[in-house]
């Protein structure tokens, strides 16, 4: 079976090692396709090293531009690799601008999707990666879901006879990530401090909703690590808006195996991403989210999550008590890459 996987963003590096190192055990010819979204060594070539995820086979250069002309200039690009390779399989990851440029690139040239992290919704019609889910899924002719709500949503939108849950890729890459921590014995001593991230465009675009947040993490009462994203900085600088004071210090954005230790050895993560917030709900982290909606409502669920909107929501959700211990596993034990191979090679 031959499997094409389409990357681009942060996110996607790290379900592509889980996928990667499952595909290279068993009969897949896989080839990997980098459409260059994210360009930046951290952002890109730390992921692939750090994780040991094979080289490209094709990279395309795209780079950064407005929403049309960076999926545009994707889907011109992907239809010629996709021709070249003939996949039996194109695997789609999440919801980027890479994710759907290859949807549309493979289905109208009548090769078969996968997509993998199906069926999660935000309903913010606002979120540019909410378009990009619901259109990748509604291409798709096999939805690989992670939780059981996931599939609910599929079914709901018509989509119950092509989905499957498969657990989420992201608990493989973080047992995979956190025995390797160990093993490696490093000691992670508690850190006193708060990991933070911000990068969507609904926090960084908008000057007053950036500089609420970043006044609210400047009065945090620990330090906050702000692991900042280029994009961060870039909306910062041009809003005027200080990143560097009070609670906070600023950093580069983390290798993922940095940012793992740092989030075990940390006091709460305080995010926007997707990833973090699960993440550390598996390490059993209590996290701030600071947006109006999760695609991932089970950790706030289980109470390892609050959604905080305001200067005030926010510092109540860093002072808060520490949530009850909990050993459910919405996202599944960590055997999803082994499912996904599965599902492809029986829907073959
Ligand atoms: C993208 C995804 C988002 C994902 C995030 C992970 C979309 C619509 N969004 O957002 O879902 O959570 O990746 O990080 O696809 N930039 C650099 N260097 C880079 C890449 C980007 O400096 O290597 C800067 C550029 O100024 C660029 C901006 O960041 O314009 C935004 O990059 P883009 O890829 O459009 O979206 P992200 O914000 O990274």
């Amino acid at each position: 079976m031959k499997v094409l996987s389409v990357v681009g963003a942060r996110p996607q590096f790290v379900k592509l090692s889980a996928i990667a190192r499952e595909f290279a055990l068993r009969d897949v010819e896989h080839v990997i396709v980098h459409t260059g979204q994210h360009y930046d060594e951290m952002l890109s070539d730390a992921f692939f090293r750090d994780l040991d995820i094979p080289a490209p086979d094709e990279s395309l250069n795209i780079g950064s531009a407005g929403h049309g002309a960076q999926t545009g200039a994707m889907l011109a690009a992907l239809d010629d690799v996709l021709l070249r390779h003939q996949p039996d399989w194109v695997l789609v990851y999440g919801d980027t601008n890479s994710t759907l440029a290859a949807a549309l690139s493979a289905v109208k040239l009548h090769f078969p999707v996968a997509h993998l992290e199906a069926g999660l919704r935000s309903f913010n019609r606002r979120m540019p990666e909410e378009h990009n889910r619901v259109l990748t899924d509604h291409a798709a002719d096999l939805c690989l879901a992670p939780t059981a709500s996931a599939v609910e949503q599929l079914a709901r939108e018509g989509l119950g006879a092509i989905a499957v849950d498969v657990g989420d890729v992201m608990v493989d890459v973080l047992n995979h990530v956190r025995n390797s921590l160990q093993a490696s014995d490093e000691k992670s001593e508690p850190s006193g401090t708060f990991v933070a991230t911000i990068h969507r465009a609904e926090n960084t675009d908008d000057p007053a909703r950036l500089e609420m947040i970043v006044r609210a993490l400047a009065s945090s009462p620990l330090p906050v690590t702000l692991f900042a994203h280029p994009r961060l900085i870039a909306k910062a600088a041009e809003a005027n808006i200080d990143l560097e004071r009070g609670s906070i210090q600023l950093q580069p954005p983390a290798s993922y195996p940095a940012l793992v230790r740092a989030v075990l050895a940390s006091s709460g993560v305080i995010t926007d991403s997707g990833g973090l917030q699960k993440e550390a709900f598996l390490l059993r982290v209590p996290c701030t989210t600071l947006r109006t909606e999760t695609e991932w409502q089970e950790t706030v669920d289980l109470g390892w999550n609050v959604l905080a909107n305001s200067a005030e929501e926010i510092l109540a959700a860093l002072t808060r008590a520490i949530p009850s211990p909990t050993d459910a596993s919405p996202y599944g034990i960590g055997d999803a890459s082994s499912r996904v191979y599965s599902a492809l090679a029986k829907a073959h």
